[in-house]
């Protein structure tokens, strides 16, 4: 690359943004910044979170601009990357969002089931309007989106508009880079058999030099006592209380059916367990990362004055890697295989041909191919299928603008028991949200 990127994050007042230009900053010789516009409406936490970049940009990028704003416009037109991770709502949104199932003895959370269902409702029509004013006034650049749910966004992106765009997750690199630490050889020399839908995958088979390491790790796992055998999946799993539950449930699903899941299957697999303690803790996930949210801005503060020295706290270096290389191999033309959000296009013949599937994607100048992995096992098919219908239907509404059709949605996600018990739900949605699913006409 001879010249400089300019880049632009819309939601840039996170608390993840500062953990995410560190990867920058790694990656900086292959992924060069020549700008860097951070928006965001949130003025407070952009100008937090915009000192603590700019720190790290005149300590090791002094030769990129850094540019902070509260208007869309400046942080689409010229750019060659787009990045979003934007949250509609707040997460004031995402704890109704999370409260209310919980009522109806259902899953409470961000993602899957209800909660998911609630902040696609919410967060479609935000995007579309994103993506249509990218066609409008800068068409050539990619939009790389993070902001949940990443495949009905990314589906609802495809079926609106013809941009240049890419869906991300990190959970895939969580998983590569806590299973190369294990091996102890390089992420990229892992090849994953790997097959769902965001936050409903799978990984079958994972091959170092052409040899599936999945049956070794099972053996080990029968022979080490969990306290021993979580560091071997790396530090960065340790750091993080929620991720190291998550790497607890997702090698007890492991350990019964010899694939790798994503960790959101733990709220299919223990899903008892789970809403018991949801029900038992009293507070949502949504409110648990308030507070953290808070306690990580006073942290950027007080690094921003000079007092302590920076310390990533939130999104770390999965988000970084996964996003800075994912962008990177656009730009280079790279042919680098990463696991994206991208339209299905026969790769799983089993779902719908224009279906958002999270497979291994070869990645270059021209987007995310999807690698073929084909027949998916029939004890996990029904589960990805099911939910398949149910983002479906979940886009479908939210185009439409359709209550009915929110309904059928709702109706027939597994996690959720009746018709009548979505019904409930869907209408404590429609009361507490107010303005934001106002556009659901009956
Ligand atoms: C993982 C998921 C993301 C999610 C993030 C934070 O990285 O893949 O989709 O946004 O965790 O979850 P939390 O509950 O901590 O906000
Ligand atoms: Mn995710």
């Amino acid at each position: 690359m001879s010249q400089g990127l300019n880049v632009s994050i819309l939601g840039g007042g996170s608390a993840y943004t500062p953990g995410l230009i560190q990867g920058f900053i790694r990656q900086s010789k292959h992924v060069p910044l020549s700008r860097l516009v951070l928006m965001d409406i949130d003025e407070h936490k952009l100008s937090i979170v915009g000192s603590v970049v700019d720190q790290m940009l005149k300590a090791s990028l002094p030769q990129c601009r850094l540019v902070l704003t509260t208007e869309r416009k400046q942080a689409i037109k010229q750019m060659d990357f787009i990045i979003c991770q934007i949250r509609v709502g707040g997460l004031p949104g995402r704890h109704i969002d999370e409260h209310i199932p919980i009522k109806y003895g259902v899953i409470g959370q961000e993602t899957t089931g209800p909660g998911g269902f609630s902040m696609a409702l919410r967060t479609i029509p935000a995007m579309v309007e994103i993506a249509s004013e990218i066609e409008d006034k800068n068409p050539r650049a990619w939009l790389i989106n993070y902001t949940n749910p990443t495949g009905l966004v990314a589906e609802a992106i495809e079926k609106a508009s013809g941009i240049r765009h890419i869906s991300i997750c990190d959970e895939p690199m969580v998983l590569q880079e806590s299973l190369a630490a294990f091996l102890r050889v390089p992420p990229e020399n892992l090849f994953f058999d790997y097959f769902g839908l965001n936050h409903l995958a799978w990984a079958r088979r994972v091959f170092a030099k052409g040899v599936d390491i999945l049956p070794q790790l099972r053996e080990t796992l029968e022979h080490t006592p969990l306290e021993k055998l979580e560091p071997l999946f790396g530090e960065e799993i340790l750091k993080d209380p929620k991720v190291r539950t998550e790497l607890r449930n997702t090698l007890r699903i492991f350990e019964k059916t010899g694939m790798m899941p994503s960790p959101y299957l733990q709220y299919y697999w223990f899903t008892g367990e789970i809403l018991e303690q949801q029900v038992q803790s009293g507070r949502t996930r949504a409110q648990e990362v308030m507070q953290m949210e808070q306690d990580i801005l006073a942290d950027y503060q007080k690094a921003a004055a000079g007092e302590k020295p920076f310390e990533t706290l939130r999104g770390g270096k999965w988000h970084a890697d996964m996003m800075v290389g994912m962008l990177g191999a656009i730009a280079n033309d790279a042919r680098q295989v990463f696991i994206a959000n991208v339209p299905n296009h026969g790769a799983l013949p089993e779902l719908p041909y224009n279906k958002i599937v999270e497979v291994p994607a070869l990645v270059d100048a021209r987007g995310a191919h999807p690698l073929a992995m084909g027949i998916m096992p029939v004890e996990v098919r029904g589960l990805i299928q099911a939910v398949a219908a149910y983002e479906e239907l979940t886009v479908q509404a939210a185009l439409r603008g359709c209550y009915d059709t929110a309904l059928a949605a709702l109706s027939c996600h597994p996690l959720v028991p009746s018709g009548e018990v979505a019904g409930h739900i869907l209408d404590d949605y429609l009361r507490a949200h107010k303005e934001g699913l106002a556009y659901l006409r009956r």
